[in-house]
């Protein structure tokens, strides 16, 4: 038998349990793990927290690389700037007890701390048809998606229709998830956002090919109209408070509003020339000559 030393009192080997603390700030913390996600790149994690919700959380640590939290962030909260819809986002906090206590996240390099979460769509759709994708019935919608995919250099929709939920409400409704990849990718630096702001290069992959016969008529004006009034002072606006434990202090912000600004510049541009190749029935001259 066990003992405590050498008295015959037996010890009680009872598992450690993991008690989340109230954030003093208000953060949602961690409650309980629920299941990894299938197919995430970053590993991220279905998490319930103490706000009584479920959230995808992406880890700092994450092996796609240190910048894919600030990605989520800033482009999310760009999104929200430019009326593009977006999936409901929280900075939460996972502590590292949690991580070490959870087999599944223990086995992986994640840190401790302020994490971002994207909340948890249980009725939601990846990848949808475009069957589904009509009964949007909102042609503008998907040139939004289009205008703010280019401005902030995210190929990964553009290939990949499991980077929007498609969620069958009354009326259905899409929404934007996962810009990881955005800017100059989840590793960037500011030597490459500065170099490599311009060109705004066309973006054309799968996803797009399923969206580009529902996109009827003038579906990039508005959109490419709110992206051209973004002026230094929204961009400053949406930098504050990133958590300081994600390493984007004044010269990251900098860099990636002065990538934003110039991209800004040239989005009309490449959409113009993208639009005549690729997205036909948004292209003026086809429609006219189609009607004639
Ligand atoms: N908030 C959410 N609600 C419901 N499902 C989600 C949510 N966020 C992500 N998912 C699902 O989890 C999958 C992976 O999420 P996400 O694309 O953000 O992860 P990732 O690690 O960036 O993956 P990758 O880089 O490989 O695309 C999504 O394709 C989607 O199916
Ligand atoms: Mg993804």
């Amino acid at each position: 038998m066990n003992t405590a030393f050498g008295s015959s009192k037996p010890i009680n080997w009872v598992k450690r349990r993991y008690r989340p603390i109230v954030d003093p700030a208000g953060v949602p913390v961690a409650v309980t793990q629920i299941c990894p996600m299938q197919g995430s790149g970053s590993k991220a994690q279905l998490i319930l927290f103490d706000d009584g919700r479920k959230y995808v959380v992406k880890f700092k640590g994450n092996t796609q690389g240190p910048r894919v939290l600030p990605n989520e962030l800033i482009a999310s909260r760009l999104a929200v700037l430019l009326g593009v819809p977006v999936g409901e986002f929280e900075v939460v906090r996972v502590p590292q007890v949690f991580i070490d206590f959870e087999p599944d996240m223990a086995r992986r390099p994640f840190v401790g701390g302020l994490q971002f979460g994207s909340l948890f769509y249980e009725k939601a759709v990846a990848s949808p048809t475009q069957t589904r994708l009509e009964k949007l019935n909102n042609p503008s919608l998907l040139g939004s998606i289009v205008v703010f995919d280019h401005l902030i250099n995210n190929w990964d929709r553009s290939c990949h229709g499991d980077n929007v939920l498609f969620i069958e409400d009354t009326p259905p409704r899409l929404l934007l998830i996962d810009h990881g990849h955005a800017f100059m990718g989840p590793e960037w630096t500011v030597e490459e956002l500065r170099r490599n702001a311009l060109p705004v290069k066309p973006l054309f992959g799968n996803f797009y090919r399923i969206m580009a016969p529902l996109m009827i008529g003038d579906v990039f004006s508005e959109s490419l109209e709110r992206v051209e009034s973004l002026q230094r002072e929204h961009l400053e606006s949406i930098m504050v408070d990133i958590p300081l434990e994600w390493g984007i202090y004044e010269e990251e912000q900098s860099a990636l509003i002065d990538f934003i600004l110039a991209r800004k510049g040239q989005v009309r541009a490449t959409i113009n020339e993208l639009s005549r190749k690729r997205f036909p029935k948004t292209c003026a001259d086809y429609i006219e000559s189609y009607v004639i």
